[in-house]
């Protein structure tokens, strides 16, 4: 039989995605829209349960292991809304008891105020967007929140929700009005600030120039190269010095607190996806009539297409993407992904998660092997240092 061939199904989760934002920060290109006037908050969940239902069969029976809303700013919604999403979501499928499920939430006081509610809605993890400490480069970036306020959210969604990531950015820009762009010393300052709450989590991401943002248009004074990646390496020294494990490219966390939702995706695990914007990927087995196969969605951007597409009498509508991933492609979006985990992968999660045999990257992997980019057992596959240092060009091993 051709395609893939699945023994077991990846592990499941669900992404649901929350489009909207106060304002739209000038690097950002996730699908965010800048809220006017009140939230459509009931024909929105209206339209994810549709998104939903037109769903189950392709996953009927298995287990969602973790839930993350994202965004957006997910934290604008009520907590009866999040509260009344997650119930539509237990009513209709198989959902862990033990769930991680992850709410992003943004510093404002207005959001804040609500983490309690939001726990007790079922959140059990935060993601809190603080990007810094410091009140010019929030200002830089055009942040609705400042220092004060970042600090303040960080204080409550531990004393709430208690298991919390906290997002920073570094090499950040120097204002349009003055100042300078990002020192180390200031990137240190902002790491010191973070490791002072002792957060489960953190995620540490490059300030990158996204086609299509106000930044990538009107490019800010930014740090070089060389200081940008002097950047990245004092943060790893500084966080592993404080416990963190420093497991994915840009995720450290305390022993026994990585973000199992995001180690799904770099495992190559499955995802269901609702929402403006959201992509899936979901394998489904073969039957006496259908090859199995592994199929990628994306959905309508625009909120209120989207909202109207899915309540319509044809909700699949909502998808204007639907396409199976080949068999020269899955490598490729294999390593991608699994290429991340800086403590590897077992060889066996290739079959398990693509379908075919590990020798259809075995020429790619002794490239790599032989660049030193990485190691491998009969059992493991790791990155070595340069390896993680090195990704991309890793990883154009696997675009042939
Ligand atoms: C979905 S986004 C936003 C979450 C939340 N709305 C917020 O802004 O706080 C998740 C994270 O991606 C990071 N991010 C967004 N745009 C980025 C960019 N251009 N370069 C690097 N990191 C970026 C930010 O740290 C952000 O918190
Ligand atoms: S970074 Fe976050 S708050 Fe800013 S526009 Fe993007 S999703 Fe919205």
């Amino acid at each position: 039989m051709l395609g893939p061939n699945f023994t077991v199904l990846p592990p499941l989760s669900l992404y649901i995605h929350i489009p909207w934002c106060i304002r739209k920060c000038p690097y950002c290109d996730f699908n965010s829209h800048e809220q006017s006037g009140g939230l459509p908050e009931q024909d929105y969940i209206n339209a994810l349960m549709s998104d939903l239902e037109v769903q189950l069969p392709e996953f009927w029976g298995r287990t969602i292991h973790t839930v993350f809303i994202g965004g957006g700013t997910p934290s604008l919604f009520s907590a009866r809304a999040i509260s009344d999403i997650l119930a539509g979501v237990r009513a209709r499928t198989r959902l862990s008891p033990q769930a991680e499920i992850t709410l992003e939430a943004n510093p404002g006081t207005f959001e804040m105020q609500k983490f309690a509610e939001f726990k007790a809605a079922g959140i059990t993890r935060l993601s809190i967007g603080i990007q810094s400490f410091n009140d010019a480069h929030l200002l830089a970036l055009g942040r609705v929140h400042d220092s004060a306020e970042a600090k303040q959210a960080v204080e409550i969604g531990l004393a709430t929700v208690g298991n919390v990531n906290l997002d920073l950015m570094y090499a950040l820009p120097a204002s349009r009005t003055g100042g300078a762009a990002q020192s180390m010393a200031e990137c240190e300052s902002d790491i010191r600030e973070a490791l002072a709450f002792q957060t489960p989590h953190l995620s540490c991401y490059q300030l990158t120039l996204e086609p299509n943002t106000v930044f990538a248009k009107k490019p800010p004074p930014l740090p070089d190269h060389d200081e940008a990646a002097d950047m990245q390496i004092r943060i790893e020294e500084m966080l592993g010095a404080a416990g963190y494990e420093h497991y994915e490219t840009s995720a450290y966390a305390r022993p026994g607190m990585r973000c199992q939702h995001n180690l799904n995706y770099w495992g190559f695990g499955d995802y269901v996806a609702i929402g403006a914007g959201a992509h899936g990927k979901l394998s489904m087995p073969g039957n006496p009539t259908e090859n199995a196969k592994i199929v990628r969605t994306e959905r309508v951007k625009q909120p209120r297409d989207y909202m109207q597409k899915a309540l319509s009498a044809d909700p699949t509508s909502c998808v204007f993407e639907r396409r199976e991933v080949k068999r020269d492609e899955i490598g490729f979006e294999f390593m991608l992904n699994a290429l991340r985990l800086n403590d590897g992968f077992p060889v066996a999660w290739f079959a398990e998660r693509t379908g075919y045999p590990i020798s259809l990257v075995s020429r790619a992997l002794d490239e790599a092997e032989r660049e030193e980019l990485l190691t491998r057992t009969h059992e493991f596959i790791r990155p070595t240092e340069r390896g993680q240092r090195f990704l991309n060009r890793m990883l154009t091993h696997f675009l042939k």
